[in-house]
């Protein structure tokens, strides 16, 4: 489950129905999706893209994606620091950055023309589908670990433009992750 959090208001949205008013609002589409059938995140891509298949083909009908692929990102990824970088500053694209998260989580911050800033952390099961040209960054949370599906129109249309505002160094990149927000009970103990 996806949790937002608006700074500025200092508020933190956290149920299903808050998360997608409020990013339906700003014209960002949320879901959870469930495989299909049971599969592993660990799974090889075709087979990972194979149990969410009706989902994906719903949305390539409505958004007019034409490829999917399946991102993984770990702590051992060569050049990490280098990749995140690009995506860290501020920026958006020609087409719209859609995301189902496999495993691990993220955190998009987006800057809406109106309205303040805000975050919105992703995990497993969650999509997230923003529009092209809204101004956004992302980073990965401590663990550094994502595996995605990513739907693409133009995969040539998804390269970063800039927009040098330098918005993004004023807003920490802070994952709660589960143990702040389990789904039933306190957390854990350490
Ligand atoms: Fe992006």
């Amino acid at each position: 489950m996806a949790i937002v959090r608006i700074p500025e208001q200092g508020r933190t949205l956290k149920t299903k129905e808050a998360v997608t008013e409020y990013l339906a609002g700003i014209n960002i589409e949320y879901q959870t999706w469930e495989p299909e059938h049971p599969t592993s995140p660990a799974a090889p891509a075709e087979e990972i893209l194979q149990a969410y298949r009706k989902e994906i083909d719903a949305l390539n009908a409505r958004g007019g994606y034409v490829t999917a692929d399946v991102i993984n990102v770990t702590k051992d990824t060569p050049n990490l620091d280098v990749m995140l970088a690009k995506f860290s500053r501020e920026h958006w694209h020609d087409e719209d950055e859609v995301r189902f998260i496999v495993e691990g989580r993220g955190l998009f911050h987006i800057h809406p023309p109106q309205g303040p800033v805000f975050a919105i952390e992703v995990e497993a099961g969650d999509l997230i589908r923003v529009p092209k040209g809204t101004h956004h960054w992302f980073d990965l949370c401590a663990d550094r670990r994502i595996r995605a599906i990513r739907l693409f129109q133009d995969p040539s249309g998804w390269t970063p433009q800039y927009t040098s505002s330098g918005v993004d160094r004023g807003f920490q990149p802070l994952c709660f992750g589960p143990r702040y927000f389990p789904p039933t009970g306190p957390a854990a103990p350490a």
